[in-house]
Order: C-alpha cells, then sequence, then structure tokens
C-alpha cells in the first residue's frame, strides 16, 4: 500500500520547498501538482487560447499529454514529450494556471494522471485540492499558509536574488488575487480539508515545519 501526504495551501506558502523536503526525508516521491496546471495554461498560452473562453479551454485542452518523469529525484514535466520545467515558474504562466485551473476539463484530466501517481507510489503531493479531492484519504493532510504579507516578501527575495527587478506591492497584490481565484471557483476550490493539520509557516523556519509534517506521519 503507497503512503500518501497531502500538503495544500495558498501560493507562495512554501509547499514545494517543504513538500520537497519531506519526500526526501521519507523516500517518496514529490508530485508538484501545480507544476502540471502551469503546463498546461503554458499549453494554452502557446495555442493563443482566451482566458476567459471555457469551451474553448475544454477544447484545445485535449491536445496537451501531460506526463511526469523522475530525474535524480526531480519532477519533470513533460508537455506532448518536451521537458517544460525551465519554462513553468514565471508570473505569466502562474496568473494564466489560476484562470486555466478553473476549467472542468482540465482538472478532470490533470486529477486522473495524480490518483494515477499516487497509487503505484509512495507521495507527497502538493497542490489546492488534494487532501479535499485528488487523495480524501490521505494518511496525513496539512493545510500550509502564511500571512499574504510574508508570501510576497519571500518571493521577493527569491525574485531580487535571481537578479529579476520586481514590485513587492505588485506581488502582494497578486497573491491575494490569487489566493481569491484559487479559494472561490467552483470546482475544487482551495480549502482547508476538515481531517487538515493547519501549519502556519508565517513565524515557522523550513526546517520548524519539515519536522512539524514528519511528526504527524509518526503519530
Ligand atoms: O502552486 P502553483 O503556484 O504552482 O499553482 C499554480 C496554479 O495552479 C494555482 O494558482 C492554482 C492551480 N492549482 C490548482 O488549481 N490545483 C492544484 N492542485 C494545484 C495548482
Amino acid at each position: 500500500m503507497s503512503y500518501q501526504i497531502a500538503i495544500d495551501g495558498p501560493a507562495g506558502a512554501g509547499k514545494s520547498t517543504i513538500a520537497r523536503r519531506v519526500a526526501r526525508e521519507k523516500n517518496f516521491i514529490y508530485v508538484d501538482t501545480g507544476a502540471m496546471y502551469r503546463a498546461m495554461a503554458y499549453y494554452l498560452l502557446k495555442e493563443k487560447v482566451d482566458p476567459s473562453d471555457e469551451e474553448e479551454i475544454s477544447e484545445k485542452c485535449t491536445g496537451a499529454h501531460i506526463t511526469i518523469r523522475y530525474q535524480d529525484g526531480e519532477q519533470v514535466v513533460l508537455l506532448n514529450g518536451e521537458n517544460v520545467n525551465p519554462v513553468l515558474r514565471t508570473e505569466e504562466v502562474g496568473n494564466m494556471a489560476s484562470v486555466t485551473s478553473k476549467n472542468k476539463k482540465v482538472r478532470e484530466r490533470l486529477t486522473q494522471l495524480q490518483k494515477e501517481l499516487a497509487e503505484k507510489n509512495s507521495v507527497v503531493m502538493d497542490g489546492r485540492d488534494i487532501g479535499t479531492c485528488v487523495l480524501p484519504q490521505a494518511d496525513v493532510k496539512v493545510y500550509l499558509t502564511a500571512s499574504a504579507a510574508v508570501r510576497a516578501k519571500r518571493r521577493f527575495d527569491e525574485l531580487t536574488a535571481k537578479g529579476e527587478s520586481c514590485d513587492i506591492q505588485k506581488i502582494e497584490a497578486d497573491i491575494v488575487k490569487r489566493d481569491e481565484q484559487d479559494m472561490t471557483r467552483e470546482i475544487a476550490p482551495l480549502k482547508q480539508a476538515e481531517d487538515a493539520v493547519l501549519v502556519d509557516s508565517s513565524d515557522m523556519s523550513i526546517d520548524e515545519v519539515v519536522e512539524k509534517i514528519l511528526s504527524l506521519t509518526e503519530a
């Protein structure tokens, strides 16, 4: 039987860093579901799909074949056979993903792939709807959050460290907008599962959060 750890939460709460570390400690695979939604959004951007046209999204998304491969323990997302990891982390793709992930067909396709991965492997899976929809029977569920100001500051530091110029107020406004979109959509909105443990990382170090989640797996 595979063991499942579900980590949900808003953008910028540190889910991927934490989930990757927990997966390494447990020797499980890390499944970054946001990257799958980003790959789909990247495809739809390339296809010049109008983000407000649900019908067009439903029709065009069937042309995106997304698969996952692991290379040195890292998740590689293949879009129609091509490694798209290097293009997934831009703000443009992230904002498009927040819009196109509302689409029912998009969600059906990606949820199916995520369930299959978790059936075959022990996983740490992060996203928005893992504990509520994708893996409702997960062994451990965590809802990881932090204040919008703290999340914006972390993203600002990350971008400036890469030499990119950015405006912290704009980053925070984008974060608040994405939270709103992710929490209020009709299908599989971001919300804390009833049986999830709430972890607010605003004043916690990465090590502290990792320790906390590992302790839950030993309970
Ligand atoms: O975690 P992220 O920033 O890479 O996610 C990008 C977008 O994908 C996010 O705004 C909402 C969507 N998403 C989703 O709807 N369901 C998931 N399980 C993961 C991400």
